[in-house]
């Protein structure tokens, strides 16, 4: 069943976050240069974030992922090959690196090598207003795909 994770360490609401003005309905960048790499990210209420949607957060360097059953993850985009940028591409629904053609799924799972592991992942929580916070401190290697670390808002 959905559960509700409980927020770990969180301050008062905008201090130290960056937080995200509601997006309707399509992929966008959602944040420009002022970067806050290595920060907490406050994206807000999940509701804005529809199911099958792929979002990408420049600043953290990171994909905000909502499930089809509506499942959050937070994909770091750096190639677990040799660390290029991995796109988003909506048409096929996977990750593909542009360096030496490692492909994803959405919910970063290996479909082609040389990859030897699926993406990283941030930890992300839902706080007690009921918003995405995302901490990009430090990345979270997996050596497969694991639905427990999704979470449900
Ligand atoms: Fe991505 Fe090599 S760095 S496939």
């Amino acid at each position: 069943a959905p559960k509700r994770i409980a927020v770990v360490g969180a301050g008062p609401a905008g201090l130290g976050y960056a937080t995200v003005a509601a997006q309707r309905g399509h992929a966008v960048s959602l944040f420009d240069a002022a970067s806050e790499i290595g920060g907490q990210f406050n994206l807000g209420n999940p509701d804005q974030y529809p199911p099958g949607s792929v979002t990408p957060v420049e600043a953290g360097r990171f994909y905000l992922v909502r499930l089809e059953d509506g499942g959050l993850l937070a994909i770091y985009r750096r190639c677990t090959h040799l660390g290029c940028a991995v796109p988003y591409d909506q048409a096929t629904g996977q990750f593909v690196c542009p360096c030496h053609g490692s492909a994803f799924t959405a919910d970063g799972d290996v479909l082609n090598a040389p990859a030897p592991r699926p993406l990283d992942l941030f930890s992300l929580s839902i706080n007690q207003d009921g918003e995405i916070l995302v901490d990009t401190g430090k990345a979270i290697e997996r050596d497969h795909t694991d639905p427990a670390v999704i979470v449900y808002a």
